[in-house]
């Protein structure tokens, strides 16, 4: 870090300016305070955090309302710093807490409430709550709703809704961003929007284009899902032989177009298990309903797998929810995130697969295994509810004709940087050799496992949008255009801007 000195007076002086009745001590800390060091430090990727070239906020603001959230704009404005939006800080290359510019955090943790309207079957959650609070706060009103987001119940809702959000019912109900009807914003100028005063533009890009680009956002309304009293969840090991391989090649041309309440995750990794070492691929599945209907759908589907009754277990959606997380006890343990056992060092890039990958690939990919250990590939299907909604409907388009998403996923324990290189080198490879098996014109990516490898902002203010069509279509494909055209104007000035936010259209 390099220290940003001399304006953290003046930016407190600002706040108080601003909200003369409230003390800022309760809510904006600088360098001098003790809560600043726990408040800079908590991330999930120390990766990032590692890297010289970033500075020390000149503060950190903890919003409890929206004028605090306005007063911590304005003032960055007038000192001329940047800011970053913090909700969960789970963003893969840390971007909403690094700058490389003298900067401010606004971090959500204090706007983490969530009301549920049970007879309208809709939410309003505030973006500092947690995907787990939030499932944790349905299934505490309801047995049969739910909501369709992501995996990890410590992922802040702000990031995650803003760049889309999918998890086990993304074939029944599409993207968390599918599925959010309003929501409070606060631009640049200060103003609160709701749907309404913001516009169908505006509101289209905060649902997938990444929120940071646009405003702070406050809250979000939802609609939520109906789910069954009882679901069936399975995890089925397998040991990477050809018959596996076969297994993972039926799956790939079955997995899409299966009923819309299966999901059949496929997790391919690297297992040390008392110094046994192997390569495994997991079949981790939710089905919307109960054992019964399940097995006959399987034999007839997908037999290959050969799922018995035993290897299934019915519980309650909130149940399933612990389940994915990994998670064994009460519900309770969702809305922990104090002790995230999600944080290491970790590297992480994506694809999309529209043509069944070659069986030979996935013999080589278990050999890759062997030799770089610690990677792991995510594959989860798409079909369903996905390939009913349009590319343009919100800025996520990877839509029909995608049979399923990639992540590759490398972490490691040690600090180091030579344990960074080899193991980001290692990934890299891997991405490399997949190339010609994965979607092509644009190799699209999904934003919210951000990538800053497939091209960033090059000049700090005034990247054209011609520079940043190379990421910002793999990303958005045709949608990047009408992003650009969005952020020129709502925010003309490009005040809310990062390595990878979307740049002016006229640039
Ligand atoms: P963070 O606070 O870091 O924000 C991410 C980005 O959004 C930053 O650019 C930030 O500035 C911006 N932002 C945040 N809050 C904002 C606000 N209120 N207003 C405006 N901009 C805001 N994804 C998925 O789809 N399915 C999954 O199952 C998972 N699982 C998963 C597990 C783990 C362990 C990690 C680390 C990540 C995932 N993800 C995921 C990816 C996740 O969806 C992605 O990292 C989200 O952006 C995280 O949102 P946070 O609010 O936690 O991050």
């Amino acid at each position: 870090y390099v220290n940003a000195i001399g304006t953290h007076n003046e930016f407190v002086l600002c706040m108080n300016n601003i909200i003369p009745f409230v003390n800022t001590s309760g809510y904006v800390f600088t360098h001098d305070m003790p809560m600043y060091s726990s408040l800079v430090s908590s991330e999930h990727n120390p990766r990032c955090s590692n890297l010289t070239v970033f500075r020390r906020p000149v503060g950190v603001v903890t919003p409890k309302n929206k004028w605090e959230i306005r007063a911590a704009i304005i003032c960055s404005q007038e000192q001329g710093l940047q800011v970053r939006v913090r909700s969960g800080g789970h963003d893969y290359e840390g971007l909403s807490y690094l700058c490389k510019s003298p900067f401010v955090i606004i971090d959500m943790r204090n706007l983490r409430s969530i009301s549920i309207d049970i007879k309208q079957e809709t939410a309003w959650v505030q973006s500092g709550a947690t995907l787990g609070e939030l499932y944790y706060s349905i299934a505490q009103t309801s047995q049969t709703h739910g909501f369709p987001a992501g995996i990890c119940p410590s992922v802040g809702v702000g990031g995650h809704f803003s760049g889309g959000g999918f998890g086990t019912m993304v074939r029944k109900y599409g993207l968390a961003a599918d599925n959010v009807i309003d929501a409070y914003l606060v631009d640049a100028t200060g103003r609160f929007l709701d749907r309404e005063s913001m516009g169908e533009d505006l509101f289209w890009a905060i649902r997938g284009g990444g929120g940071a680009s646009f405003g702070v956002i406050v809250s979000w309304k939802i609609k939520l899902v109906r789910v069954p009293p009882k679901v069936t969840v399975f995890n089925v090991h397998k040991n990477m032989d050809q018959h596996t391989v076969d297994i993972i090649h039926n799956w790939q041309y079955e997995a899409h177009k299966m009923k819309n309440e299966l999901f059949i995750r496929l997790l391919i990794q690297y297992v040390n298990d008392d110094n046994n070492t192997s390569v495994q691929a997991l079949f981790n599945s939710l089905f919307l309903g109960e054992l019964k209907d399940l097995i006959p759908l399987m034999n007839e589907k997908f037999p290959q797998l050969g799922l018995n009754a035993e290897d299934c277990i019915e519980m309650s959606w909130i149940e399933s929810v612990l389940y994915f997380a990994g998670l064994k006890g009460a519900p309770e343990l969702l809305l922990g995130n104090k002790t995230d056992p999600y944080v290491s060092y970790f590297k992480a890039k994506s694809d999309f697969v529209t043509k069944p990958i070659p069986p030979h690939v996935f013999v080589r990919i278990q050999e890759k295994f062997y030799q770089q250990k610690l990677i792991f590939m995510i594959m989860d299907p798409y079909g369903g509810r996905m390939s009913e909604i349009s590319e343009s409907h919100i800025p996520f388009p990877h839509r029909e004709g995608n049979l399923y998403n990639i992540q590759y996923l490398v972490k490691w324990e040690v600090n180091g940087v030579q344990a960074s290189k080899d193991h980001i080198h290692w990934l890299k490879e891997l991405y490399k050799y997949m190339e010609p098996y994965v979607s092509k014109h644009p190799r699209s990516a999904y934003l919210n496992y951000r990538d800053l490898d497939i091209g960033t902002n090059t000049h700090e203010n005034n990247t054209s949008y011609m520079e940043a069509k190379v990421w910002g279509e793999k990303y958005f494909k045709g949608n990047f255009k009408r992003l650009t055209k969005v952020k020129s104007r709502v925010d003309p000035d490009n005040f809310f801007r990062n390595e990878q936010s979307i740049p002016l259209h006229q640039n």
